[in-house]
């Protein structure tokens, strides 16, 4: 199968600052209200890959946050056009982020979330750790219960080889160190 060929790597966002009180940025996107809108087949994928992971450990859905979409598609247009589709330096960035960077094939919402969310295998929840070279970071952030919206988008560029960048936020962001997803 053409996606065995698919070279990915996974990057996640860490909050350090718990241990000195930090309170995550609010989350006042004033969705409240909001009509559900027919979501776009990408959008639909990438949740329910998402929410099918949470599921799985007990966790409640997320849903799709359009301001949060609208920031993924600038930023991943950004990357593309300036950055040939490189990792986006979120150093600092308010909201929790994935990323994956793929090369040599198409990369789907859903195959992007599997990775990530295959680092399930690594993640120790009893000790709150991950095995030595992985990235379980992309995992908890899948699955961090204080995180209730999701945004993402997808850039591609040609190249050699068809490089993909994908990034996800999630607000309010996951992974403080030291605290468990869930
Ligand atoms: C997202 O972007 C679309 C298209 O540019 C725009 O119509 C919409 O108002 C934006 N939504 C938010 C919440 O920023
Ligand atoms: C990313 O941005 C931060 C500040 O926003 C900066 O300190 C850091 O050097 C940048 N990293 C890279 C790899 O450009
Ligand atoms: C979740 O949020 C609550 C309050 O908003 C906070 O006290 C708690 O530490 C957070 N837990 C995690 C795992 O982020």
């Amino acid at each position: 199968m053409a996606s065995a060929l698919v070279t990915v790597l996974v990057l996640a966002i860490f909050c350090h600052n718990v241990a000195e009180g930090y309170f995550p940025p609010a989350a006042r996107l004033g969705n409240g209200a909001q009509a559900a809108p027919l979501l776009p087949a990408a959008a639909r994928e990438f949740l329910e890959a998402h929410n099918q992971a949470r599921a799985a450990v007990g966790v409640g859905p997320l849903k799709w946050s359009e301001q949060l979409a609208n920031a993924t598609s600038l930023l991943a247009r950004f990357q593309r056009n300036n950055m040939n589709c490189q990792f986006a330096n979120l150093t600092n960035h308010k909201y929790g982020a994935n990323q994956l960077w793929s090369t040599g094939g198409a990369v789907t919402p859903r195959m992007a979330v599997d990775t990530w969310v295959r680092e399930k295998n690594f993640y120790n929840y009893a000790a709150n750790s991950c095995a030595p070279n992985h990235r379980c970071g992309v995992y908890t952030q899948v699955v961090w219960k204080n995180s209730s919206e999701l945004g993402c988008a997808q850039a591609t560029c040609k190249g050699p080889n068809l490089n993909t960048l994908t990034i996800c936020f999630y607000n309010p962001p996951g992974n403080y160190v030291g605290e468990r997803p869930y």
